[in-house]
């Protein structure tokens, strides 16, 4: 069990924990940020998704060692003083969830597109969000939301 420095929205944290250990249960179990889902653990739903340099990754396929070197956001690093992100406040507005299991990883897939692309095409977003799966069928909404999210960035750029 070794000391792994980690960046974790914005804020450098110690802990302990083996560095193969998967990026998920570091963030879950020892840091208690569980708004990170665990679905499939086999990088096949997108409920773990996280931000590594901006890059949409599967938490349950990193280990906490590969992860030392990046910026971690999670879904709980979206949100500044208070107000939502743009693609949070979108997915409320559009009430882009049933469950809402899904839906952190679905929000983060987002934030990476949008981060990379500021007006995606419908197919753009489709391919974007492939990896990610919503067992409610709430597909339709998703994609309203992201282009919501999408002109809402654009106007404040
Ligand atoms: S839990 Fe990581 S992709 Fe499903
Ligand atoms: S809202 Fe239930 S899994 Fe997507």
């Amino acid at each position: 069990m070794g000391n792994l420095v980690l960046d974790v929205n914005g804020t450098r944290v110690s802990v302990s924990a083996p560095a193969g250990e998967p990026l998920l249960w570091v963030l879950r179990n020892r840091l208690h940020l569980t708004g990170t889902r665990y679905g499939c653990g086999e990088g096949q739903c997108g409920a773990c998704t996280v931000l590594l340099d901006g890059r949409a990754t599967r938490s349950c396929l990193t280990s906490a060692g590969a992860a030392a070197h990046s910026k971690i956001v999670t879904i709980e690093g979206l949100e500044h003083d208070g107000k939502l992100s743009a693609v949070q406040q979108a997915f409320l507005d559009e009430g882009a969830f049933q469950c809402g299991y899904c839906t952190s990883g679905m929000i983060m897939s987002a934030t990476a597109l949008l981060r990379d692309a500021r007006k995606p095409s419908e197919r753009e977003i489709v391919a974007a969000m492939n990896g990610n799966v919503c067992r409610c069928g709430t597909y339709a909404r998703i994609l309203v939301a992201i282009q919501r999210a999408a002109q809402i960035q654009g106007a404040g750029r």
